[in-house]
């Protein structure tokens, strides 16, 4: 099952190469039938924070205002045990970063070339690709939060455009919407709540994340909440410790920063019945799960569109004949050696054969 996540990043990437970035168009694309995962929830409600619990490393732009003002497509792949971590983008194809504070600058640079340095968002998103043994195979997409009034340099339509810009990633049926809400504000306002319920009524794609419960009011907790009595989704809520903007400002690491989140919840009364199923690392492996079930369930209509492809490609190639740019031909090749390759792992999965080990 490994190995299908790991297919489906590869597709993923290969869409991407070909101009299939998974924004919105009239017909269905080969990227709407992959699954991916959404990160959606109101400015500064913890939506980077979680991310890169998920990934247990410091790599994104954090904190106050509009921080996150371009999709970041993120896709993680494992890689084998003793392996050096390494970051690359797609716009940066042959530069690998063992930096991570580098990544992070990467980031915000590459925001600005395309927004200029205001305030302003675009849909275009950035791929990063991160290559760890610590993490699982997971496409993560980081979205600008959700807001209720512009600020000072930007214009009024900003609000809308966010949440249509939101709304069109997560209104595919395969997004899995992870609804970031945090704890020290009124469930009932929760940004995060209301456009997954527009998109999603009756929450069977939607994880409830939710973030700053060591900043709640003293005297309140939100048992209710991860109880499931107070919203109620098809999936247990879970709740997060990130790290506060002290932390970062100190350099608090993640492993220190998880510790300190698994003690909490096994420490504090309120929370002991439920710290089993509490924590970023728990939430990594239920995405990750969750991820592997949704993919299942998808094979075939992911399988109707790999055929299609592959019919598309082939009658491209041959009407354009032999001498086709070498660069645009290689792309094609590999997308089509892809979609092979999900064709035969999909055959062998339904012959009940462990699927093969895929080298990169
Ligand atoms: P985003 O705008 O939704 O991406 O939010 P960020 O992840 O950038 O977080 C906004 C601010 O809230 C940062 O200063 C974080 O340090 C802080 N923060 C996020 N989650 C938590 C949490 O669980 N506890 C505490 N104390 N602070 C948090
Ligand atoms: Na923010
Ligand atoms: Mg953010």
């Amino acid at each position: 099952m490994e190995n299908l996540i790991s297919l489906v990043n590869k597709i993923q990437r290969a869409c991407t190469a070909l101009g299939d970035h998974g924004e919105a168009t009239a017909l269905p694309t080969l990227w709407d039938s992959l699954p991916s995962i959404a990160v959606v929830g109101g400015q500064s409600s913890g939506k980077s924070s979680v991310l890169e619990s998920v990934v247990g490393k410091d790599f994104l732009p954090r904190g106050s205002g509009i921080v996150t003002r371009r999709p970041l497509v993120l896709q993680l792949h494992k890689i084998d045990e003793g392996s050096r971590e390494y970051a690359e983008f797609l716009h940066l194809p042959r530069k690998r970063f063992t930096d991570f504070a580098a990544v992070r600058r990467e980031i915000q640079d590459e925001t600005d070339r395309e927004t200029g340095r205001t305030r302003q968002i675009s849909s275009v998103p950035i791929h990063l690709s991160i290559y760890s043994p610590n993490v699982v195979n997971l496409t993560l997409i980081d979205l600008p939060g959700l807001t209720k009034v512009a600020v000072e340099g930007q214009p009024d339509s900003i609000v809308q455009d966010i949440e249509n810009m939101v709304r069109s990633y997560i209104e595919k049926p395969n997004c899995i919407i992870l609804a970031i809400s945090p704890a020290n504000q009124d469930l009932a306002t929760s940004d995060a709540i209301k456009i997954s319920r527009e998109v999603d009524p009756t929450g069977e794609r939607t994880l409830g994340v939710l973030t700053k419960i060591d900043l709640m009011d003293r005297g309140t907790d939100a048992v209710d909440i991860l109880e499931g009595k107070s919203y109620r989704l098809k999936f247990p809520w879970v709740g997060v410790v990130n790290r506060s903007q002290a932390d970062i400002n100190k350099n608090v690491d993640m492993i220190a920063a998880r510790h300190r989140e698994r003690e909490y919840f096994a420490n504090t009364p309120e929370y002991k019945h439920l710290a089993h199923r509490m924590g970023s690392e728990h939430l990594a492996k239920m995405l990750s799960k969750h991820l592997e079930v949704v993919i299942k369930s998808k094979i075939p209509g992911i399988q109707s569109l790999v055929n299609k492809t592959i019919a598309e490609l082939e009658s491209e190639l041959s009407r354009l004949g032999k001498p086709i740019a070498a660069d645009a031909g290689g792309k094609m090749y590999s997308i089509m050696e892809i979609c092979r390759l999900f064709d035969q792992i999909y055959k062998e999965h339904l012959d009940g054969i462990a699927c093969t080990a895929l080298g990169d």
